[in-house]
């Protein structure tokens, strides 16, 4: 392979080195482009465009692989823990089992809210959204950790992490404990990361809580294939609050805000809001089809699609299969598991899906696994954001490690030129 390109642009030729990855990638290397030909590259929504080299995860959307840190998605989601999935995200290795306990120690002594903050989360609207909760609560853990800001040191890094990995699943639980008019209580410092979540959540007040493996199993799955996804909208959007050095929490905030949105995370909740609306339509598949289809009907198939994938989502396939075993497990039938069989089945057959290599993504199956653990459909994409952490984590940890300039991105103008004030008097 050539190891650049040649632009020819005014009668010149410019080259411009072309940048090679570990799995046959390749790129560009743009950054004297400005400088050499006075010219900017536009690619609204950046399909096309780069951000960063990064070793933290691999897609290959065409073949639908994904792997963190070089293993398969698969094997993570069939044999690992969740938190020793977090920890080869952020640190780059599996930990040994030292590592592990450690990891989970130094969690387990951040995993307090300052009462004051559990006030503000008790003064917000029940109605309120829990993402929009969320976001503002992990936005005012900086408040009550000031110090947790200026991470200079590998030191002050592992701090916030740990903090963060410690604090976000009591907000998440309270989050939805509020939500669902329960008392905000804390779970057990004896249980595993993930079991501890699951207690956090479900616990009732009025009785002795029983865990129940099928849940812990669903849901330790579900976090590990919510936890990483590359240059998404809401991890590019941790990055770029990052490169301008404002805290971790503060870059987790905007990525959970980023994640809230319907056509990015918020779409497990649409995917589950558009299955019942269809069911209580009478089912009729074939008329959401062409819904779908109809370019002026703002109706989208939510759960299907995306950027990268233009072939099974990995994650779908394995969400699919555990909707499935959660719910015969749990002696639970969800009608609209069927419909969204169905859908599926539907749009694999159908030429306007197969020629734009729409396919089911992560979010298609996820809110029927999360509704029959007894979570509300607003708060599906909290329990998204739970399990994005580490992966927004890791990146927002390498982007300061690679020391990457703050993200600024240029543009084309294409409003009014030049012209006087006129005072008000002559307008
Ligand atoms: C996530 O990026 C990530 O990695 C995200 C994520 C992660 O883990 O972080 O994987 C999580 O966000 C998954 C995606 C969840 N969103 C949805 O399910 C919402 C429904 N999907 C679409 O809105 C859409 O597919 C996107 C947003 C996911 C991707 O949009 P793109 O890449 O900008 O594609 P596009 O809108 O340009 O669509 C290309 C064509 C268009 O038709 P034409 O103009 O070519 O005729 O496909 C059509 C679109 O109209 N199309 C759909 C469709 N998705 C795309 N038509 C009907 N229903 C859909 N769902």
């Amino acid at each position: 392979m050539a190891k650049n390109v040649t632009l020819s642009y005014e009668g010149k030729e410019i080259e411009f080195p072309l940048v090679e990855g570990t799995e046959n990638e390749w790129g560009i290397d743009v950054k004297t482009l400005r400088a050499k030909t006075n010219l900017i590259t536009l690619d609204p929504g950046f399909k096309n465009t780069g951000s960063c080299k990064s070793g933290i995860t691999f897609l290959d959307g065409e073949k639908g692989i994904l792997r963190y840190r070089g293993y398969d998605i698969e094997d993570l989601a069939a044999n690992a823990d969740f938190l020793e999935v977090a920890y080869l995200l952020i640190f780059g290795e599996l930990p040994n089992a030292e590592q592990l306990d450690k990891f989970l120690v130094d969690i387990k002594e951040e995993s307090f809210i300052d009462e004051d903050l559990k006030k503000i989360l008790e003064s917000f609207p029940s109605a309120a959204h829990p993402m929009g909760v969320l976001s503002s609560l992990t936005s005012a853990l900086t408040a009550f950790n000031p110090n947790s800001v200026d991470v200079d040191s590998e030191e002050d890094m592992y701090k916030a992490i740990v903090r963060i990995m410690g604090k976000l699943p009591v907000l998440v639980a309270w989050v939805f404990r509020k939500k669902e008019g329960l008392p905000l209580k804390y779970g057990d410092y004896s249980l595993g990361y993930v079991e501890n979540i699951a207690r956090m959540m479900f616990r009732k007040p009025n009785k002795e809580y029983i865990a129940n493996p099928v849940i812990d199993s669903a849901l330790n799955k579900l976090l590990i294939l919510h936890a990483e996804h590359e240059q998404n909208c809401s991890t590019s959007t941790v990055r770029i609050v990052g490169s301008s050095h404002a805290g971790l929490f503060a870059s987790i905030a905007a990525g959970i805000s980023a994640l809230w949105g319907p056509l990015h995370g918020g779409a497990n909740q649409a995917v589950v809001e558009m299955l019942e609306a269809i069911r209580q339509d009478g089912g009729d598949i074939k008329r959401y089809m062409e819904k779908a289809k109809d370019k002026s009907d703002p109706f989208r198939l939510m759960g299907f699609g995306h950027r990268v994938y233009k072939n099974f989502d990995p994650r779908a396939r394995i969400i699919k299969k555990a909707a499935n075993e959660v719910l015969t497990d749990l002696g639970l039938v969800d009608p609209v598991l069927d419909i969204a069989k169905k859908l599926e089945a539907e749009a694999l057959s159908d030429p306007y899906f197969v020629d734009r290599k729409l396919y089911p993504n992560v979010d298609f199956y996820s809110g029927i696994i999360y509704r029959a653990m007894g979570i509300s459909t607003e708060t599906f994409t909290v329990m998204f954001a739970l399990g994005r952490l580490p992966g927004w984590i890791a990146q927002w940890r390498e982007m300061r490690k690679n020391k990457e300039p703050i993200g600024r991105p240029r543009q084309i103008y294409v409003g009014k030129n030049h012209r006087e004030f006129l005072p008000l008097k002559s307008r």
